[in-house]
């Protein structure tokens, strides 16, 4: 049995060993490629079913290696067979670590999500020309990274003048031919920049295009830079919002109110069906590092307002 039929089922055991009933259909969803970092854009599938991607834009989504997402998901087995959006949604609940150190720092078990903040991401070739380090001079040289490199400076700037809610990033770069004795001629490199008000996202992107021109033009270099994905920020089910508030109070946890700073499926799934997130913590709020860690007293407070969450709120509109 996979591991989402067995929670299904467990659940379903609590509520009847309760004896609580009820006729709405309980199901458990794990979307595929939420992360996005190998066949971007993230949240891919549950992008699919909200109708913000076409499964066709879907499928032919490329890894760095040039693979198809559609050709890896059947090679994998894991290419299914049901049409899209057959099954509906009457509200889905999402229970996640945070991913971030706030909850730990304050001393609060669960986190009341109210939303997931804006995000885009984008695709930036710089070229000049590969050339030979100890024969090129260094005021003939048209070195790709040197304009890169400032780029990654600018970025961090950006994020930094709209703190503390903006966050920038560079986490991916190729740099070619990426040998010792070559001056790189060309670089790849991924944008990622974060901010709750699309207004201050839209800023931050018009002083990333500027910094872009200002930047490599200077340095005899050429660039492409173009935004691959735009999620804009969401604000969940103000009911659904207050089932999980009161679901945690009924167990005595502490609470906290907070924006998801990662992207969530439920970012996608708001626009087609009530949605609502709860956060547990996780050490250090490290995540994305093979090192993250959440206990199982803490995913158990997690699924403890989960089960309060849905039975308040079944029983208002189930
Ligand atoms: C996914 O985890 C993201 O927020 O990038
Ligand atoms: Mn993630």
């Amino acid at each position: 049995m996979c591991w989402a039929c067995s929670v299904r089922l467990e659940v379903m055991r609590t509520l009847h060993a309760t004896g609580y009933e009820t006729n709405a259909p309980l199901e458990i969803i794990n979307w595929t490629n939420e992360e996005g970092s190998r066949f971007a854009p993230a949240m891919l599938a549950s992008g699919v079913f909200a109708g913000a991607f076409t499964r066709e834009f879907a499928y032919s989504r490329r890894d760095r290696d040039g693979k198809a997402f559609e050709a890896e998901l059947t090679r994998i087995g894991y290419k299914g067979s049901e049409p899209v959006g057959q099954r509906k949604i009457g509200a889905m609940f999402e229970l996640h670590i945070e991913q971030g150190p706030i909850l730990e720092a304050e001393g609060k078990t669960i986190g009341v999500v109210t939303g997931v903040q804006g995000m885009r991401w984008y695709e930036v070739t710089v070229a000049g020309q590969a050339a030979h380090t100890g024969a090129t001079p260094m005021h003939l040289r048209k070195n790709a990274l040197l304009g890169a490199s400032r780029m990654v400076e600018q970025i961090h700037a950006i994020a930094i003048k709209h703190s503390p809610d903006a966050v920038g990033t560079v986490g991916l770069m190729e740099v070619r031919p990426n040998s010792r004795n070559v001056v790189p001629g060309e670089v790849f490199f991924c944008v990622d920049f974060r901010h709750p008000d699309e207004a201050v996202l839209e800023t931050m992107e018009q002083e990333f295009r500027a910094a872009l021109k200002d930047t490599i033009e200077p340095l005899g270099l050429t660039y492409e830079e173009k935004r691959i994905w735009d999620s804009p920020a969401v604000r969940f089910d103000t009911e659904m919002i207050g089932c999980v508030r009161g679901g945690a109070e009924k167990a005595g946890y502490l609470t906290r109110d907070m924006v998801s700073g990662a992207g969530r499926d439920a970012a996608y799934i708001a626009r087609v069906a009530p949605t609502t997130m709860i956060f547990v913590p996780c050490a250090g709020g490290v995540s994305h590092n093979e090192s993250e860690s959440t206990s199982f007293d803490e995913c158990g407070s997690g699924a403890q307002v989960l089960l309060e969450a849905v039975l308040a709120y079944d029983r208002r509109f189930g």
